[in-house]
């Protein structure tokens, strides 16, 4: 298949990329590297890969997109990963994070009904189920309690995706994907965080009492559970949570990434943030049944993982 792959050069995006890739498809990678993090890193998770692809830095938000789109040779599938993520940062811009995320989405739904790509798959976010109380998250639940501008951004995707699908026939999958770590893991995310600053004798920020909890999900998962959704045979509007289905307080989480760098964390205990979900945990039966979606991979292990891809960057 020839595919359309925004935000390549991210965590997410770049791992599937390589996957892709050894499975024999075409790809064409946009990503504009946004200024949320470093573009040295980007450029790295890129260089893998960049040779095997042809590559456009062009900014899915801009509506020129959609023309410029155009003259690529005719696209199977949009798989689409490119979004302003982080909850928090989000509080601050709201507006940024509606143009990164919604308006761009937007453009490229509109690119594949004039241009008949039949078939989208698109980065979605457990942070859509906001402070839903009901567990484990389930895709049948409300999504009406969101608690930042980024999970709204993420609801407003899912939304017109739907519109999209219903009215004028194509077939997009919302991928709700749970905390995600591993190797190239965005550096404003907890583990990573958390591992740099225990390893530079650094105290660090632990906001609440740590008794939060996150689904996490090694990122070999996510790609199986993305490449699952590629390949699924689909009709009409679709929705699926992508997790482990396990719940691992930030206590817990502490103690094991400890465990990993072999060094003890001194800890900063900070109020709970504005933004922040109390917890996160995956119904992910529906994934498992229609996407082929069987995570593998445990938490101390997948740390294992990461520690050693740390250690060596
Ligand atoms: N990492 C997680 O835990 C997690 C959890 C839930 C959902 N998601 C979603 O998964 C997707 C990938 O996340 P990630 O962690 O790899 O993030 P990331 O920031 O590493 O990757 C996103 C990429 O999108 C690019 N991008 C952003 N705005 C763009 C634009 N306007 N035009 C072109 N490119 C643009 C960025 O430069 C970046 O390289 C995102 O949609 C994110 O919201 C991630």
């Amino acid at each position: 298949m020839h595919i359309l792959l925004t935000g390549g050069a991210g965590f997410i995006g770049s791992h599937v990329a390589e996957k892709l890739l050894q499975e024999g498809h075409q790809l064409t990678v946009i990503d504009n590297f946004d200024s949320f993090y470093d573009k040295d890193i980007k450029e790295k998770n890129l260089s893998s890969f960049i040779d095997k692809v042809t590559f456009y830095d062009w900014d899915l938000a801009d509506s020129a997109i959609i023309q410029q789109l155009e003259n690529v040779p005719k696209i199977d599938l949009i798989l689409h990963l490119a979004a302003k993520a982080g909850v928090r940062p989000s509080i601050q811009n709201p507006s940024s994070y509606i143009r990164a995320n919604v308006d761009a989405t937007l453009n490229l739904l509109e690119f594949a009904r004039k241009n008949g790509v039949k078939r989208t798959v698109f980065a979605s976010s457990s942070s859509v189920y906001g402070i839903n109380q009901k567990v484990p998250f389930a895709e049948s639940d409300a999504i009406n309690q969101s608690i930042s501008p980024y999970a709204a951004s993420k609801i407003a995707c899912e939304q017109l995706a739907h519109s999209f699908s219903h009215i004028y026939g194509l077939s997009i999958t919302a991928l709700r994907f749970f905390t995600v770590y591993g190797p190239r893991q965005r550096p404003d995310l907890a583990i990573h965080k958390f591992a740099r600053m225990i390893l530079n004798d650094q105290p660090i920020p632990v906001y609440g009492d740590g008794s939060t909890a996150r689904d996490y999900t090694y990122i070999d998962d996510i790609v199986q559970g993305v490449l699952g959704a590629v390949y699924a045979d689909h009709q009409g509007f679709d929705v699926y949570n992508l997790g482990e289905s396990k719940v691992i307080p930030l206590k817990t989480l502490i103690r094991e990434l400890e465990h990993a760098l072999g060094k003890k964390a001194t800890i900063d205990w900070q109020p709970m943030q504005a933004g922040d979900v109390p917890f996160t945990y995956a119904d992910i039966s529906k994934a498992r049944a229609f996407l082929g979606y069987d995570p593998q991979v445990d938490l101390k292990t997948g740390l294992k993982h990461f520690v050693e891809w740390l250690k060596t960057n």
